[in-house]
């Protein structure tokens, strides 16, 4: 991996290893992706302020995160299907975050399984839950995170009906994947990834299969959710997880300051500012643009994290400066997945680290809790209001 030097050279590398039906579900977003490049644009158009003749000799990436205590401000996100991205992607993604310090996020559509995890790592993990519509698969995954040890709950509230992506239409998304010519020709093409993937633990939903009907052979990704996810989820929903799950509780997906004060009201431990990257409301706005008014309105009570549109350490700079405690990322460490498993899901992280490393010391600064808006173009305020941690 010596010539990779940032995400994008992880991009390219994934393009090139992982069959174009998952890469392409992976990297895209819903509908026109109006959204999708909005977090992307938004982001750059942040400007940092660069100073000079700080000593800052003594920088340190380390914070927590929601009590946890972490070697830098990145969470793993939950990623749908990431071992078809790689043989086992979720445990080797599990690891590469274990070995760096930061928290990984297990997805309810994850190929592995939550056993399967829990074996095969030391450190606990974060759980991400949708709710469906047949409310004892919930109660009883639940009670299989809590058994496996899983020490936070995401619970994901931006997608109880799914945004269409067009290429997961044309490309015929399955799980496992449909035998097309044009497929069979695009995978004989990826000697590796089929050997991985041929040689993981499983080739279908682990949470779900043998716990919810039809699970085992899932024909379209997209019509199966639309039959099995619950459109009538509410906030009531929300008041029931919290009283059946006994630890720390994020909500995911929150994009709307009334929304981030209820959420707060019921007792969320953290939310996660998130449009599903780009892949849900397309028209929405960029996260980062809804970040600042939300951590202006309960930073002070909740800790408030941040997801979408993170390919660089000056985008995590840049978000943090605007109130995050913690970025989420997503497709840059699905890249590095996809790219070489558990060493690119490392070098990824570290990527992301050196550069959010270097952005801190030439905008003269030591520590993540020293990190406010007085580090961007036209930023005045010394630091973030962020719940004491
Ligand atoms: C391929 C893919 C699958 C995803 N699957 C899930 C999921 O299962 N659960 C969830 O809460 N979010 C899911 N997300 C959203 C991510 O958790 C996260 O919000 C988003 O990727 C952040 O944007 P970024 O990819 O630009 O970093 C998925 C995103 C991608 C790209």
């Amino acid at each position: 991996m010596k010539d990779i030097t940032c995400i994008d050279d992880l991009r390219q590398l994934a393009r090139r290893k992982v069959p174009r039906a998952f890469f392409e579900y992976a990297d895209s977003g819903s509908y026109n992706e109006e959204t999708l490049r909005a977090n992307r644009a938004d982001l750059e158009a942040i400007k940092l302020r660069q100073r000079v003749l700080v000593d800052v000799s003594s920088r340190s990436l380390a914070t927590t995160v929601i009590g946890q205590k972490v070697s830098s401000p990145f969470v793993l996100a939950p990623i749908g299907l990431c071992g078809m991205q790689h043989g086992d992607g979720e445990i080797l993604s599990a690891r590469a975050a274990n070995a760096a310090g930061i928290p990984f996020t297990l997805s309810t559509m994850s190929i592995c399984s939550i056993e399967d995890v829990a074996e095969a790592t030391r450190q606990p993990f974060w759980f991400q839950l949708y709710v469906i519509r047949d409310r004892s698969f919930s109660k009883d995954i639940l009670g299989r995170a809590a058994a496996a040890k899983c020490n936070a709950l995401v619970l994901t509230v931006d997608l109880q009906v799914l945004g269409q992506r067009h290429r997961d239409i044309k490309n015929g998304m399955t799980v496992p994947p449909e035998i097309r010519v044009k497929n069979i020709i695009d995978i004989a093409t990826k000697p590796a990834w089929a050997w991985s993937v041929l040689n993981g633990k499983r080739k279908t939903f682990g949470n779900l299969a043998g716990h919810v009907k039809g699970m085992e052979n899932v024909n379209s990704l997209g019509t199966w959710i639309q039959s099995q996810f619950d459109p009538a989820l509410s906030w009531k929903d929300v008041e029931w997880i919290k009283s059946i799950w006994p630890g720390k509780l994020i909500l995911k997906g929150i994009l709307d300051v009334d929304d981030a004060k209820t959420a707060v009201k019921l007792g969320a431990d953290a939310i996660v500012v998130s449009n599903h990257g780009g892949r849900q409301l397309d028209g929405a706005p960029s996260s980062i643009s809804a970040l600042p008014a939300i951590a202006d309105a309960v930073g002070g009570e909740t800790e408030v994290l941040f997801d979408g549109g993170i390919r660089t350490g000056a985008d995590a700079l840049r978000a943090l400066a605007l109130g995050a405690r913690a970025c989420l990322i997503g497709r840059a460490y699905i890249y590095g997945l996809g790219a070489g498993g558990q060493a690119g899901v490392a070098k990824a992280i570290d990527i992301l680290e050196k550069e959010l490393s270097v952005a801190m010391a030439l905008t003269g600064t030591n520590r993540i809790a020293d990190i406010g808006r007085h580090v961007l173009v036209g930023g005045t305020k010394k630091t973030a209001a962020r719940k004491k941690g």
